[in-house]
């Protein structure tokens, strides 16, 4: 019957290819209609990613939602807001980290980097934006007093850092009683679980663990051998463009009272504290 011919789209497969024909037609039209007019947008802002090693809260770490939040995310923002640029952190591993800049797969690594001269011959630095220093964790009824009493002892440090290398002097760097895992809080839980005797590790990490495991009972000690140490935000060597704009920005939080507004938030009851 010649009726039946010119009803094309009568089958149900082809009512189907018909219809997702005409969704595909109105997705790309929704997302055409989302373009700003070619003539009008204004040049995209640069995006530059950040390199943290998100497992040490406060200063870097992962909430329930996966996002990385902290001290040094809240730094690093309120700098790019100065700057009129944007920012993402990504999750980056601590050991080899300056690696990624390098390599040009980050831009910045805002981590609680310690400044050391031994890095800034492969990296550049911003100005220090917090200052900190090395404690030892030990369970409450310990024997330990002071560093030196961790000579023949297991101890327990993140790979590649500065506590890392601290230890590393005192106990002779093959040491096999250090043990060098690829977390701060990989570290603590093998001090919970009685792998190693003791911690070195970063002042503001450590006191933040505790905080939270109240339960577990550790001592902190500080010792004259820690000597202050500086966080700063790291670019690639030579990068001094995006240096200035990161050191300008710093400037700027310290000046309007952003920065000590960010520090009170996370640090407000350490701040007369005497390991501080
Ligand atoms: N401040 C120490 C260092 O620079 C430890 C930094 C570790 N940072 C991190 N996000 N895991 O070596």
């Amino acid at each position: 019957m010649a009726g039946t011919l010119y009803r094309p789209y009568r089958s149900y497969s082809m009512n189907r290819i018909f219809n997702l024909g005409l969704c595909v037609l109105a997705l790309s039209l929704a997302a055409c209609g989302k373009q700003e007019p070619k003539t009008a947008a204004a040049p995209a802002p640069t995006e530059y990613l950040v390199g943290a090693e998100a497992t040490f809260a406060p200063f870097e770490y992962q909430n329930e939602q996966k996002e990385i939040v902290g001290f040094d995310v809240d730094v690093m923002n309120a700098i790019a807001d100065k700057g009129g640029f944007k920012i993402k952190f990504v999750n980056t591993p601590f050991e080899g980290i300056f690696n990624f800049l390098a390599q040009g797969d980050r831009d910045l690594l805002a981590s609680a980097i310690t400044i050391t001269d031994e890095r800034k011959q492969t990296v550049d630095f911003s100005e220090p934006y917090f200052e900190a220093n090395q404690l030892i964790v030990v369970p409450k009824n310990s024997k330990v007093t002071k560093f030196a009493d961790l000579k023949n002892m297991k101890v327990g440090v993140q790979s590649a850092t500065t506590g890392d290398e601290i230890v590393q002097k005192e106990l002779g760097k093959n040491n096999p009683n250090i043990k060098r895992l690829e977390s701060a809080t990989l570290v603590m839980k093998e001090l919970e679980g009685g792998g190693v005797e003791a911690v070195v590790s970063d002042n503001g990490v450590v006191k933040n663990y505790i905080k939270n495991n109240p339960s577990e009972g550790f001592r902190l000690i500080s010792d004259p051998a820690f000597s202050k140490e500086y966080y700063g935000i790291a670019v690639k060597k030579g990068n001094t463009e995006l240096l200035a704009k990161v050191n300008k920005g710093l400037a700027a939080i310290r000046a309007d009272g952003t920065y000590d507004k960010i520090y009170a938030k996370y640090f407000a009851d350490s701040a007369t504290d005497s390991a501080k």
